[in-house]
């Protein structure tokens, strides 16, 4: 049987080897006690590249997916290619896409992309003349650390005073470290924001089903930003055509750029977009699956999930697959204090048997002496499919109530007004 290795532990990965284990036999690095469940983990330290390609070798693993983003940061696709195996996920140099906020913002310029108008500054003076610029055009300005923040190194200003706060904090008191030392200085767009998820291989491509997540901590889009609070897809207001559009101006176009510049992109390519008075805007590229996005997603796949990663890690053309109709939404349940601190070590109970139609994913679990505790704020998504968005709702919720920890928290509208 056809092996795969999972590189990462969360959400997303249990996910992904939920839908791999009904097409292939599953290995993880490290996993999950969701995984556990359906294949096998296996200890060890996901930033050990040769550790990692090691193992590979060693359970003769016929394709390594990779989840998160740093270890392809730090190149781990190349060093498994270089000992000719077969990974799903870009080498270091095409991760900058996501890695350096300032070569995806010049690529996208170069590509022509389009995107806010932005300036990359390498000095607080340069930071301070951008948002002056963007000041006394009448917009109001967005500052982002060019570097892996993990997703907070972005602030959105509503003045000018707020843009030089932001590059205080990100330039000079580098609040979050290196990252910072760089910044993009942007234009704020206004409008509705979802992210396409593309499977690449060099300039061919094919995107999954359109998911929407849910960034803010609390009901109505309030509160802090957080890893993600839930997800639902389809996404009905995001069009066929609307789709199509986004992958003419938005993924063709920056894969021809990477490819001129003799790169080959080989994973799945996250674009985050905003439609802005009917038109689309790339407000980041990110170069894994996303979290929440990803448990929705995979629920709604058809079957050939295992040999499209297959094929598109060795170099050909993703090939289509299909789309089952039902809807999914997923219902992150957090720790209390999330996105704040929060406690862990905290005794879970699970339902033995999940209602029909729905999935319990594990995140932020571990086991302790064999009892299920809390290990993270994102604890587990719930998941539920149903015929319309409002019923896999009502059944991911349901799945939501049954499960128990203290402090078990989430938020009360994902899916709500979708259909
Ligand atoms: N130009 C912009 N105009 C308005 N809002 C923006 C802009 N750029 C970013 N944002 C907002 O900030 C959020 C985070 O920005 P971005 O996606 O670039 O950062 P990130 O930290 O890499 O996020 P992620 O963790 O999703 O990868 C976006 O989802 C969007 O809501
Ligand atoms: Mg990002």
């Amino acid at each position: 049987m056809n092996k795969v290795l999972i590189i990462g532990s969360g959400g997303r990965e249990h996910a992904l080897a939920w839908k791999l284990a009904r097409e292939c036999e599953v290995h993880a690095l490290p996993g999950n006690p969701g995984i556990e469940e359906i294949g096998q983990c296996h200890p060890g330290d996901v930033a050990d590249l040769a550790e990692v390609a090691r193992l590979a070798r060693n359970i003769a693993a016929d394709l390594v997916l990779v989840g998160p983003e740093n270890p392809l940061l730090e190149g781990l696709a190349d060093v498994l290619r270089s000992e000719g195996l077969v990974c799903f996920g870009p080498g270091k140099r095409e991760a900058l896409l996501e890695g350096s906020k300032a070569f995806a913002k010049e690529l996208m310029v170069e590509a022509g992309v389009p995107t806010a108008w932005g300036r990359v500054c390498r000095s607080f003076s340069e930071g301070e003349e951008a948002v002056q610029t963007l000041h006394q055009m009448g917009k109001r300005p967005v500052v982002k650390a060019s570097g892996a923040a993990l997703g907070k190194g972005v602030t959105v200003c509503n003045d000018l005073r707020e843009a030089l706060l932001a590059l205080e904090r990100t330039m000079v008191e580098l609040e979050f470290g290196e990252a910072g030392r760089t910044v993009v200085v942007e234009e704020r767009l206004e409008g509705r924001e979802f992210s396409l998820l593309t499977v690449c291989s060099g300039e061919a491509y094919w995107s999954l089903p359109v998911a929407q997540d849910y960034k803010r901590a609390e009901d109505g889009d309030r509160g802090p930003n957080t890893g993600g609070m839930g997800s639902v897809s389809p996404t009905p207001w995001v069009t066929e055509d609307l789709v199509r559009e986004a992958e003419e101006k938005i993924v063709a176009p920056i894969l021809r750029a990477l490819s001129q510049r003799g790169l080959d992109y080989r994973g799945v390519l996250f674009s985050g977009l905003m439609v802005q008075d009917g038109e689309v805007f790339c407000l980041e590229y990110n170069v894994r699956f996303g979290d929440p996005e990803t448990q929705s997603v995979v629920a709604r796949l058809g079957d050939g999930f295992y040999e499209l990663l297959l094929e598109t890690g060795r170099g050909g053309r993703p090939q289509p697959i299909g789309e089952r109709p039902e809807a999914a939404v997923t219902v992150v349940l957090t720790s209390g204090g999330y996105p704040g601190a929060y406690a862990k070590g905290l005794p879970i109970v699970v339902p033995s048997e999940v209602p029909s139609d729905t999935i319990l994913f594990h995140a932020g679990t571990a086991r302790r002496d064999g009892d299920l505790v809390t290990a993270g704020g994102r604890v587990f998504g719930a998941t539920g499919l149903g015929p319309t968005v409002q019923e896999a709702r009502r059944r991911a919720y349901k799945l939501a109530d049954l499960v128990q920890f203290d402090g078990k928290r989430f938020r009360s509208d994902i899916g709500a007004y979708e259909d």
